[in-house]
């Protein structure tokens, strides 16, 4: 049998190989999936256990709290604190920065996470992930504060997931290439299973609320028109949609294709959270060579004002983000010769 790569071995080489002296990065990385393996166990037997339901309350988000969302983002503030990796963490479920004290002085680096993502896929034993993004600290005057993260996602120094799904699968890249790993739950142990993994140019499959359609930018609904059955496009597409993130864009990171959540008029900046869900995921497209924008804008390029900034977020194949964004420029340069007329 070849051998088979371990995570741990796997992240010692690609963090020297791409991020040179960011030696704690690979162990940062590696207590990530630490934290995950045990959400993983926690998730497998939710029904059976004491985790399943909600916690009660609404977190700063605006959502009422399950309680394994409340769960698996103390799973990473019991993992980090005292480890001496990480100097502060930002999470979905914390409103403000949890600045880890007696860790900042050796630490480098921040992790931004959403610690369970497609929450609402619990209670039906749905899909569910764990998005991550690491940063490096500042050492300005806005370390230890929030604006220590208003960067754009180019910035970010890794990024990955970990989606629960009938496999258990960690997705990262270090600046270098987007690499998948598989638990094997009898060992323990994440093994290379995706290495090197390149996004399709284009897909069959678009991703997205369509019960939004009507409250979406028209070029949404003229993509969705045009790749549907009938449609003008070469090929018309299938609808799949998870109602998780981190599931829909696993699907399109491998077999291409494009998810979509674009804001309205009453939320102009749609739901998803740049920081630890568009930002990283964005982070991985890229390295795998596909894309993801705003609709107006590279979502990396983007500086947030706030923790918990939203975006719309179009990602996945280049042809397909392409092809919104085409449809979105044409209706804003529509809009401006209308204004000119
Ligand atoms: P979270 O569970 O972390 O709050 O994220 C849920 C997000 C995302 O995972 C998913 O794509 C989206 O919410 C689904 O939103 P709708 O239910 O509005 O379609
Ligand atoms: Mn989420
Ligand atoms: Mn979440």
């Amino acid at each position: 049998m070849d051998h088979r790569v371990t995570l741990t071995q796997h992240l010692l080489r690609e963090v020297e190989a791409h991020a040179p002296g960011g030696g704690p990065v690979a162990s940062i990385l590696a207590q990530v999936a630490t934290a995950c393996k045990e959400i993983r166990a926690e998730l497998a037997e939710v029904g059976l256990g004491s985790l399943a339901g909600m916690q009660g309350g609404v977190n700063v988000q605006g959502e009422s709290v399950h309680k394994l969302d409340w769960f698996a983002n103390e799973v990473f503030t019991k993992h980090f604190r005292g480890s001496g990796l990480l100097c502060t963490l930002i999470s979905e479920e914390m409103e403000d920065i949890y600045h880890l004290d007696e860790d900042c002085p050796r630490a480098q680096h921040v992790l931004c996470y959403d610690p369970m993502d497609g929450s609402s896929n619990l209670d039906v034993d749905g899909a569910v992930g764990t998005i991550f993004s690491v940063r490096r600290k500042s050492t300005g005057k806005t370390h230890g504060k929030p604006e220590e993260v208003f960067e754009p996602g180019t910035e970010q120094v890794a990024a990955g997931y970990v989606l629960y799904g009938p496999q258990c699968m960690l997705v990262y890249a270090v600046g270098g290439n987007v690499h998948g790993f598989t638990l094997d739950t009898a060992v323990g142990e994440f093994f290379l299973s995706h290495p090197n993994i390149r996004m399709p140019e284009h897909g069959k499959e678009f991703s997205a609320n369509m019960a939004r359609l009507d409250a979406w930018d028209p070029a949404f609904r003229e993509f969705v028109r045009n790749h549907s059955h009938g449609g003008s496009a070469a090929r018309s597409y299938s609808l799949r949609y998870i109602g998780a993130l981190v599931a829909d864009f696993h699907r399109a990171l491998l077999r291409g294709g494009v998810f979509f959540y674009p804001g309205d008029a009453n939320n102009p900046h749609g739901k998803l959270r740049l920081l630890y869900e568009a930002a990283p995921l964005a982070y991985l497209a890229e390295a795998a060579g596909g894309a993801a924008s705003s609709g107006r804008e590279r979502i990396l390029s983007i500086v947030p004002d706030g923790l918990h900034v939203r975006t719309p977020l179009i990602i996945g194949s280049r042809y397909e983000v392409s092809a919104i964004e085409s449809l979105l420029a044409g209706e804003r340069q529509g809009v401006a010769n209308a204004s000119l007329a």
